[in-house]
């Protein structure tokens, strides 16, 4: 069996789900619900006896050592973190705690689970990381490779950098067999509403504005996240010990287009009462501090190595991704309630 942990967040679900209904290898998921993690997103597997769920933290040293013993997984695939840009601004202590201590206590307990194992070649450790790290590019700069300098701009990326930093090192010195991937951007089903995309679509829905940072030319380069499973699998499957690889969609687009794009595909299948396009609500607000201007990742690596390419184009990803939201009014009830709303309150206020 595998241990997922995050495995109740936007990628982590998607990845459970698609690796389920490709495998019968048990899954074990670690899950501290915070307000990212979301159990409707696995609902369909409550009574599927290859998903067992725990409710707790890979900051709990005891807790996930106890799991190892009990569960011995043959893989660990670390998705468990604090994920949003804007709220490591607003508050970073959160993401100190669960991406720098949490992930140094899970590779604490994996390496002792690992130096009791017969086999221990057989085992892996990988972790979810982001393009982040690299820090922010210029139009026409060549895009990130595995060979970039670690250059992390917000509290966000430096806590995932050094996350990164303590997985070279357990490799290194240990032997502990650790993998490393640095994705970009992700979209797709179960994505929390506070992110550009899901965000955009809800709010046009709800006739809202569609907040755009300062002049909304960044650029980011997209990957549709079934994509990013599939990438993940291959790494677990063929990736060597302490390499990284990076995992993008060949993808870049400014977020202006973006939101125009999910406005012509919500004017096709949702049109306004009115008749004109979503486009009228697209807002330009402050712009997030620090804000890297341009993500950009070269997947040469893992496509040369692992013959990994993403299948989804972003006009097919993009359809799926409209789809599914507009199917699914209930999910997305359920998480813009509560504390959702204080969020939006306080950074579009
Ligand atoms: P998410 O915020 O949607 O989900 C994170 C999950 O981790 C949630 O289920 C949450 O409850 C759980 N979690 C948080 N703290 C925990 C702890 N201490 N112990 C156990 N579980 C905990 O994030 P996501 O977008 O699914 O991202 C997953 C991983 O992929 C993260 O490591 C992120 O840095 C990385 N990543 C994300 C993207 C993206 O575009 N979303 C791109 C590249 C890499
Ligand atoms: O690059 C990978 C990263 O992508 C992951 O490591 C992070 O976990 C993930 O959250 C994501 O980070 P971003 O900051 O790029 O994602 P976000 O959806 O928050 O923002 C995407 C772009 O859109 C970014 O340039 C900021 C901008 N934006 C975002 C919001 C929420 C807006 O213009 N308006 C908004 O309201």
């Amino acid at each position: 069996m595998i241990l997922v942990t995050g495995g109740a967040g936007f990628i982590g679900s998607n990845f459970i789900l698609d690796w389920l209904a490709q495998s019968d290898e048990p899954v074990l998921n670690l899950d501290a619900l915070t307000y990212a993690g979301n159990s409707e997103n696995l609902a369909s597997l409550t009574t599927d006896a290859r998903y067992t769920f725990v409710h707790g933290s890979i900051g709990d040293g005891a807790l996930v050592t106890n799991l190892m013993t009990r569960y011995q997984p043959r893989a660990i695939v670390n998705f468990a973190a604090e994920s949003h840009v804007d709220r490591s601004i607003h508050g970073p202590e959160d993401f100190i705690q669960t991406n720098i201590v949490g992930a140094f206590r899970l590779l604490e307990a994996a390496r002792a689970h690992w130096g009791g194992l017969r086999d221990r070649q057989e085992f892996r450790f990988l972790h979810i990381s982001t393009d982040e790290v690299f820090g922010t590019l210029q139009a026409g700069d060549p895009a990130f490779d595995e060979q970039n300098q670690y250059q992390p701009n917000s509290p966000y990326s430096a806590s995932k950098a050094a996350a990164d930093h303590l997985m070279r090192a357990y490799h290194h010195t240990y032997g502990l067999p650790v993998l490393t991937t640095n994705c970009s951007n992700n979209y797709g089903p179960f994505h929390f509403p506070e992110k550009l995309i899901p965000l955009v679509i809800h709010n046009a829905i709800s006739g809202r504005p569609l907040p755009l940072y300062g002049d909304g030319r960044q650029i980011r380069d997209w990957l549709y996240v079934k994509d990013h499973c599939s990438a993940i699998r291959r790494v677990l499957d063929a990736g060597l010990p302490g390499q990284t690889y990076n995992i993008g969609g060949w993808n870049e687009r400014t977020n202006l287009e973006v939101v125009m794009m999910l406005c012509d595909v919500l004017d096709e299948l949702k049109p306004r009462a009115d008749g004109s396009s979503y486009q009228e609500q697209i807002t330009f607000v402050t712009d997030r501090p620090g804000h890297d201007r341009r993500y950009a990742i070269n997947a040469g690596k893992i496509e040369a190595e692992l013959g990994w390419r993403p299948a989804e184009t972003f006009e097919t990803g993009i359809r799926k991704t409209v789809r599914w939201y507009l199917d699914h009014p209930d999910w997305v009830r359920n998480v813009t309630l509560g504390s959702y709303r204080n969020w939006i309150a306080k950074q579009y206020a």
